[in-house]
Formats: structure tokens, C-alpha cells, sequence
């Protein structure tokens, strides 16, 4: 698909989206109620003639109700990029991260293992942590002192130890589901179950082994910095917008530099939608290689020669939280944070 039938390329995502929240079922209702018929093929057929599709019904980015059903059956299913390794250096580093309304913490435990919790008291529901981020040997909840260690597990509770039936064993942290892939990329899956229902691999497989990505080296990089804005519009109206370059010649007239427009191409496989930004050798010269992809349905990232950064969506009303990793050295003193939308 090229850059100039960008246009219909959100019919891609909401491929991905209509198969995650509604499945057949929903959209033979649209198609009934509506005469709506999703467009999973993008911008052109397979006589190679380009084609428009219609985007999703407009409450569907402003109903309360249907945030809610995504909450359930994306956000609480599906894998979510939420962070890098490089965070967690130490034993005991952990921080706190929300997604669709959900806090958990991410924590580095003795074993070298990078956990998941929900940021939940066991006793009362009180946070475990809060504030963004620290480095802890035990994790204490600073309502009635209930503390529990860098795997979960409840260690103390004041005056329990006298109620004989008390099960310490279950009253452990309740865990989120943590993949570290092969690049050192922290992923979560909110799902309940002991196993989730959503496999990586059924989403994301083989991503941190693709050649688009061989010539990085991610340990080469340190964290940055992040920052963060609130736009007072809906998640997918982000995910619509960093999934076309349709608007890239306009909107960002300094993109022609690092890469050529007339070729530039998005492909979807599962969650992922790589997107192809053709460069020459020069511009490879000058530091600006870059790859980018949107990892549905939270996280888009980019790894650029000179720094890598992702940024997630984290509620309804597109609060966007950006990492940013820098090359080693001084290349990380003079990164400033990108316009929002870049
Ligand atoms: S709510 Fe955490 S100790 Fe009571
Ligand atoms: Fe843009």
C-alpha cells in the first residue's frame, strides 16, 4: 500500500480492532443496521485498483460505554508495550503504570525477574505504591502497613499473625502477566487468568526477530527521559493518526528529509503494523534511519540510530505517555522532547 492510498489504511487498523472487539457477530449487525461493511483489505484490490473505506461510527470515539467494552475486551486481553528493561537495572527498581484505567507495578525482584502486580493492597485495596516510580527492598502498603516482597508474595501483616485462619499464601499480590521479549521490551497482559488467552506470540510473533531491527543494538541505549500530554480526544483518533503518512507531507513538511513519502508503506501482521519509511544511504549517513511500528492497541514505537522512544496510550481521552531511550554518551543531553503527534 503506498503512501497516497494512506487514506483507507485505517480500514487495516480497525481490522485488527473490529476482529479484537466485536468479531464477525458486530459487524454483520453494522452491516444490517448501518449498511456498514468493514474493509479489512487496504487501500487497494487485488486487481490493484485503489479504493476508500469508512471509518467507525462517531459516538464509537465519544460513547463512555463502548470505553468500557474496550477496556474489557481489548485492554484487559490483549498485550500491551509498556516499557524497556533498561528501567529495571537494579534489584528492587519498580514503577507504576496505568492503561485504561488499570494501575499495576512493574518490579525488578531478587531473582533477576521482572514482575507484574496490580497496584492493589490485598487487605483494603489501598495503592501499594504511589508514586511513579522507586527502588524498594519490600513493598509496604502505608495504610495499615501490609508488606509484601519483590515477588508478591504478602510477607507481613500486622496483628494477622494472631487470627489462626488466617492464609498468608493467598493473599499475595494479584499478578499481571510480564513478557520481556528478545530486545529487552517489557509487554503486559491484564488477563486473569493463569494463562492468558491472548498469546504474544498470536499477536506479536517473531517482531523482536524481524531484520528491520538488526542493525540496533538496544543495549546501547539508556533511558532518557518521559513526558507526557492530554488531547481531548479518543485513543483511536491517535492510532488513526500515527497509522496514515497521508497527512505527513503537510503536517510535516521536515519528514521529506528523513525519508522518501512516495514510498513509504504500512503492513499489518496481527497486532503489528510495520511501518516502511524508505531512506537513502545519505540519509542513513546522517543519522536518520528510522523504523516504526504501531503495536496494537496501546504503544507505537520508533528506533532511530540516535535515540528510540514509544509512546502509549492510557486512557479514553488519549493520554499519551512517551519513553525516551538515547544513545550512551552525549547525543541524550541534547535530545529534546518531539512536538506532540510526530
Ligand atoms: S489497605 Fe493495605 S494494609 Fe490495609
Ligand atoms: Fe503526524
Amino acid at each position: 500500500m503506498s503512501y497516497f492510498a494512506a487514506i483507507s489504511y485505517t480500514s487495516l487498523t480497525w481490522g485488527v480492532y473490529g476482529l479484537a472487539i466485536f468479531g464477525l457477530i458486530m459487524q454483520r449487525l453494522l452491516a444490517y443496521t448501518l449498511g456498514w461493511t468493514p474493509t479489512t483489505k487496504g487501500s487497494e484490490t487485488t486487481s490493484g485498483a485503489k479504493t476508500t473505506s469508512r471509518a467507525l461510527p462517531a459516538d464509537w470515539y465519544r460513547s463512555n460505554e463502548l470505553y468500557d467494552l474496550e477496556r474489557r475486551a481489548i485492554f484487559s486481553r490483549k498485550w500491551m508495550l509498556v516499557s524497556h528493561k533498561l528501567r529495571f537495572l537494579d534489584t528492587g527498581n519498580w514503577i507504576r503504570f496505568e492503561e485504561a484505567c488499570f494501575q499495576f507495578v512493574i518490579v525488578k525482584g531478587r531473582d533477576g525477574l521482572i514482575r507484574g502486580f496490580h497496584n492493589v493492597c490485598r487487605h483494603r485495596g489501598f495503592p501499594i505504591v504511589t508514586e511513579e516510580s522507586g527502588q524498594s527492598k519490600i513493598l509496604v502498603c502505608k495504610y495499615h502497613g501490609w508488606s509484601y516482597g519483590l515477588n508478591g508474595t504478602l510477607a507481613k501483616a500486622p496483628g494477622y499473625q494472631d487470627i489462626e485462619k488466617f492464609d498468608r499464601d493467598s493473599n499475595s499480590l494479584l499478578p499481571v502477566h510480564v513478557k520481556v521479549d528478545a530486545h529487552g521490551f517489557v509487554w503486559v497482559n491484564l488477563d486473569a487468568k493463569e494463562a492468558p488467552e491472548v498469546a504474544w506470540e498470536a499477536d506479536f510473533k517473531d517482531i523482536d526477530q524481524k531484520a528491520r531491527h538488526h542493525s540496533f543494538n538496544f543495549e546501547d541505549y539508556k533511558f532518557d527521559h518521559t513526558w507526557q500530554m492530554t488531547g481531548d480526544y479518543n485513543w483511536k483518533t491517535l492510532a488513526d493518526n500515527y497509522n496514515e503518512c497521508y497527512h505527513c507531507a503537510i503536517a510535516h513538511p521536515d519528514v521529506s528529509a528523513v525519508a522518501d513519502l512516495e514510498a513509504y508503506k504500512v503492513e499489518t501482521k496481527g497486532g503489528n503494523i510495520e511501518h516502511f519509511a524508505s531512506t537513502t544511504p545519505e540519509q542513513e549517513k546522517a543519522g536518520h534511519k528510522v523504523v516504526s511500528n504501531y503495536y496494537f492497541p496501546n504503544a507505537c514505537m520508533t528506533v532511530t540510530t540516535l535515540y528510540v522512544s514509544y509512546s502509549k496510550v492510557i486512557g479514553a481521552k488519549s493520554r499519551l505517555l512517551e519513553e525516551r531511550y538515547g544513545l550512551h554518551g552525549e547525543h541524550c543531553q541534547k535530545m529534546q522532547p518531539r512536538a506532540p503527534g510526530t
